[in-house]
């Protein structure tokens, strides 16, 4: 294995394979055989905070208080939480002039429409969303999006509603900055007509979802490509458990239910694809 100058890095097989096992078995998160850079980069932060001195160490003190809080910071420092708002934009845009139109012309009367933002991470999908609605002009509905997350720290994030500078600048609109959120003091605050409509939880999404039924659409976009093929189809099955009939699925550009599910029909739409559940 690989050192830095100060050998904090310094890892043995036996101590890689122990993150490895640790790291998949609190999160599906595969860790490949030649990701040491990563563990490098995420987890010599912890190693100096807790005043040690290498991964070893690192490893040593997480065997001797397993399942505590040192365990946990370590599987979510090991999640990828990149996003943005209106991320890959195409979506958002199908979203808005096509599969949208129909269903709300469907639901005039309860106003009533379910979204899930599965693996939310710091809640800019989510939020992203209830800003497309408001500017459908469908703030009085009865909107419910969920955000879920299985990192906690997340989680806390997306419910505080707070973003940096450099947050707002990748991927909103200057329109939208203005309209939708509030400066205080260094950061960006969602204003209460977006937090009526948005809430988050914590949740693995290897486990069954039994906060939501019914749901019209499912955002599960850049988080399946860190799992294994059998968790990729678990996770797929109960995700259609979640959908109405003829709800939409929408994955990350590089996912598919391909091989994996058959519980949805794929339509390419602007060149995005869009998973109907049957
Ligand atoms: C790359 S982000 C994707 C965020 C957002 N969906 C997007 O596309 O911009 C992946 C997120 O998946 C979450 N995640 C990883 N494993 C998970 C699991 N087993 N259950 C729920 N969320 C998980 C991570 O914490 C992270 O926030």
């Amino acid at each position: 294995m690989t050192t830095t100058a100060t050998n904090a890095g310094e890892i043995s097989r036996d101590n890689y394979s122990f993150l490895q096992q640790h790291v998949l078995k609190a999160s599906g998160i595969v860790l490949d055989e030649n990701k040491h850079y990563l563990l490098e980069a995420r987890l010599i932060p912890i190693v100096r905070k807790e005043s040690l001195k290498t991964l070893n160490d690192l490893c040593a003190l997480m065997r001797a208080t397993s399942a505590g809080r040192l365990s946990q910071e370590v599987v979510e420092a090991m999640t990828t939480n990149e996003t943005l708002f209106f991320r890959d934009i195409v979506p958002f845009k199908v979203l808005r002039s096509t599969l949208l139109p129909p269903l709300i012309e469907q639901r005039k009367s309860t106003k009533k429409l379910t979204f899930w933002s599965a693996a939310s991470s710091s809640g800019q999908e989510a939020y992203s969303l209830a800003m497309m609605l408001c500017e459908m002009g469908l703030q009085d509905w009865n909107i419910d999006i969920l955000g879920t997350d299985l990192n906690e720290k997340m989680v806390e994030r997306a419910r505080h509603g707070a973003f940096a500078q450099i947050e707002v600048n990748r991927g909103l609109p200057a329109t939208h900055l203005v309209k939708y959120f509030e400066r205080h003091e260094m950061e960006w605050r969602v204003k209460l007509v977006l937090r009526r409509m948005v809430r988050f939880e914590k949740f693995d999404l290897r486990q069954p979802m039994r906060m939501l039924t019914s749901c019209d659409f499912v955002l599960c976009r850049n988080v399946l490509i860190y799992f294994d093929m059998d968790t990729k189809r678990s996770i797929l099955s109960e995700i259609a458990k979640t959908m109405s009939s003829g709800g939409y699925l929408l994955l990350g550009a590089a996912e598919t239910t391909m091989n994996l599910s058959d519980a949805f029909e794929r339509n390419a739409i602007d060149g995005a694809s869009f998973y109907r559940k049957k």
